[in-house]
């Protein structure tokens, strides 16, 4: 009863919403002569991106290579006119003030997850005193091979990585600092001595049996079934309670919905509509972070005897169509905001020649 009365309300919203949006002329009116500004996401056609005059001003004083408040959002702002930056990193106990998360199952939001875990304190990622944030986002992708960028990489106030992309022997290309590691149960690290000394290990939650597993996790309990999973998990995470956090599924949800425009599919998880891991954390960065850059994003169709991942010897080749992600039309996404220089990449992957 509840469910289907929120529907129709969230329905007659989104009717009003469309019904604005179309009124304020950027819905391209074929036959009527109009030309929209705008694509179907809401992003600027012609993406030039530049900085409103008075962040000109403000930069202007800068030393060469200081980090520039508020220089991703406004670049962001410039391009994509409705964002507005709300979202906290984590799930933090206000997390049920947020009806975004809170209406929608995962991968979307937190709905009927009962008892969620978190915790609001240690590592300075959090300190949002810290007045300017530099993050990049290092994926797992073969282009970082080989390019010496460790050092560039160290440089940054936030270091993201994936997964279980690895560091210990391959510094000299990724760095050997971690500030956190976002990761799903199926891509976690498997073997407790492969974890860095200090991380954050944040969950991005894709599906309910992830909850749960960070529970295991947390209690070092057993997790006796696998059921639900679709391959092996990491059995132990050998970080304190004070060490893990939930990241904030608005992310996910902006990322698809919003920003790389994959299908709604009624807010449940469905074909072609999970952004991947590398969207979800540059989405999270654009949020939070004064300026993003990544490196290591980026598969190469065209050079399929490449390796894949920096790490391992499985060839370009070998990757498999997704059944859940829309590779495409997440590429479009991150090609705007390399052209509007909203991010860097620094392994320039993500356009190739193309930008
Ligand atoms: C930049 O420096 C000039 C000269 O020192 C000063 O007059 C101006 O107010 C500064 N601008 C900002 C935004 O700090
Ligand atoms: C990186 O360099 C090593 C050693 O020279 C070489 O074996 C490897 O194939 C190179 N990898 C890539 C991706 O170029
Ligand atoms: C990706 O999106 C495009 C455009 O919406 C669509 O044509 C295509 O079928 C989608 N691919 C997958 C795997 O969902
Ligand atoms: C992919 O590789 C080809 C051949 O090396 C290159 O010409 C092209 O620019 C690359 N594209 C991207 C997006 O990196």
């Amino acid at each position: 009863m509840k469910a289907s009365r929120n529907l129709l309300l969230c329905l007659c919203s989104m009717l009003a919403l469309g019904f604005l949006y179309y009124s304020s002329g950027r819905i391209s009116l074929r036959g009527w002569g109009y030309k929209s500004l705008y694509d179907k996401q809401g992003f600027l056609l012609k993406l030039d991106g530049s900085l409103p005059l008075e962040l000109v001003y403000k930069y202007g004083n800068l030393s060469e290579g200081a980090c520039k408040p508020g220089f991703a959002a406004a670049k962001m702002t410039a391009i994509y006119p409705k964002f507005t930056k709300v979202a906290p990193m984590f799930l933090d106990p206000n997390y049920k003030r947020f009806s975004k998360i809170s209406d929608y199952l995962p991968p979307f939001g937190v709905k009927s997850q009962g008892m969620i875990i978190y915790h609001h304190n240690g590592a300075c990622v959090l300190c949002y005193s810290m007045s300017c944030k530099t993050c990049i986002i290092v994926g797992n992708g073969g282009i970082l091979a080989n390019k010496s960028l460790g050092q560039k990489i160290d440089e940054f106030d936030v270091v993201v990585r994936l997964n279980e992309a690895p560091v210990k022997g391959f510094e000299k290309d990724v760095g050997s600092k971690t500030t956190m590691r976002i990761t799903y149960p199926e891509g976690a690290i498997q073997k407790p001595e492969h974890y860095e000394t200090h991380s954050l290990f944040v969950l991005s939650a894709f599906k309910a049996q992830d909850f749960k597993w960070l529970r295991h996790m947390v209690f070092n309990q057993r997790l006796r079934s696998t059921d639900g999973f679709w391959k092996s998990v990491a059995r132990n995470v050998p970080r304190g309670p004070s060490d893990m956090r939930i990241l904030n599924p608005y992310f996910i949800q902006t990322a698809s919905f919003k920003l790389i425009g994959l299908p709604h599919n009624n807010g449940q998880m469905g074909r072609g509509n999970i952004p991947t891991l590398g969207a979800v954390a540059i989405t999270m960065a654009l949020y939070n972070c004064d300026e993003v850059a990544v490196a290591g994003f980026g598969y190469n169709m065209s050079t399929p005897r490449a390796p894949l991942h920096y790490y391992e010897k499985i060839r370009m080749s070998a990757m498999k169509e997704s059944w859940t992600h829309n590779i495409s039309k997440e590429k479009e996404f991150l090609v705007k905001l390399v052209k509007a220089g909203v991010i860097q990449d620094w392994t320039n992957g993500i356009c190739g020649a193309g930008c």
